[in-house]
């Protein structure tokens, strides 16, 4: 296992780059330079071409990267059925696994599982989900990651309407006196990054903005963070 979310501050500026805009074919080391450049966090896109229209890697590539850093594994199941393939993600290496709200099955039954495994736990929205949703479960979960695009697929544009429910959730963490994480998810760069931070987010998916910044990855992740200075 790599290190925990826990250990991270809810009210810091942490960038999670997402895998899915690497290079496959160098992936170990595409999260090396990552990492260098000082990526906080792993982010990890499990699609399974039915709760989204994409299919993207399991388990055997979670463990083969693994071996390559410490860092959080944040895993992002955009997956029907998160009961049934939790274990094989831990047992890979993952150390928080993020489940949809929109998926099946009962939520608190997923949450206990994913706990039992060991690993930290987070509740996904997409954009027509309601914040309300997810607010019974706060006490239970470790993040909250909110999506500013339709899951699915990387490069798409930002969502700047789903701000109003990042500052409803923020609301409610910070009301509840809780250390639960914020994370946004799709569309993230140096020009959104700021009304996210704004609107109480204070982990930054980003994909695309970082993995293919065409100045490299130091220079985009600083520019990330800057807006937290
Ligand atoms: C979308 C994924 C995102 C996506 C982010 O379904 O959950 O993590 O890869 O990519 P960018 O930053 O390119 O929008
Ligand atoms: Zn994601």
């Amino acid at each position: 296992m790599g290190q925990s979310i826990k250990n991270l501050d809810n009210d810091t500026l942490l960038v999670a780059p997402s895998i899915l805009a690497a290079d496959f074919a160098d992936l170990g080391a595409d999260i090396r330079r990552v990492e260098k450049a000082g990526a906080d966090i792993v982010h990890i896109d499990v699609m399974d071409g039915h709760f989204v229209p994409n299919i993207s890697l399991g388990p055997p590539v979670v463990k083969s990267i693994r071996k390559v850093t410490n860092l959080p594994f944040d895993t992002h199941l955009m997956i029907s059925e998160p009961r049934k393939y939790a274990e094989s993600f831990a047992k890979a290496g993952s150390d928080h696994i993020t489940f949809h709200l929109e998926s099946e099955g009962d939520p608190k039954k997923t949450i206990d599982l994913i706990r039992s495994l060991g690993c930290t736990v987070g509740i996904c929205l997409k954009p027509k989900t309601s914040a309300k949703l997810v607010l019974p479960f706060l006490e239970l979960i470790d993040m909250v990651l909110v999506m500013t695009v339709e899951p699915g697929f990387g490069g798409q544009s930002f969502i700047a309407d789903m701000m109003p429910k990042v500052r409803e959730i923020r609301d409610a963490i910070t009301a509840e006196n809780r250390k639960t994480h914020l994370e946004v998810d799709g569309g993230v760069d140096a020009d959104t990054v700021g009304e996210v931070f704004a609107a109480g987010a204070n982990m930054m998916v980003a994909g695309t903005s970082v993995f293919r910044h065409p100045e490299g990855a130091e220079f985009a992740i600083n520019a990330l963070k800057r807006v937290a200075e």
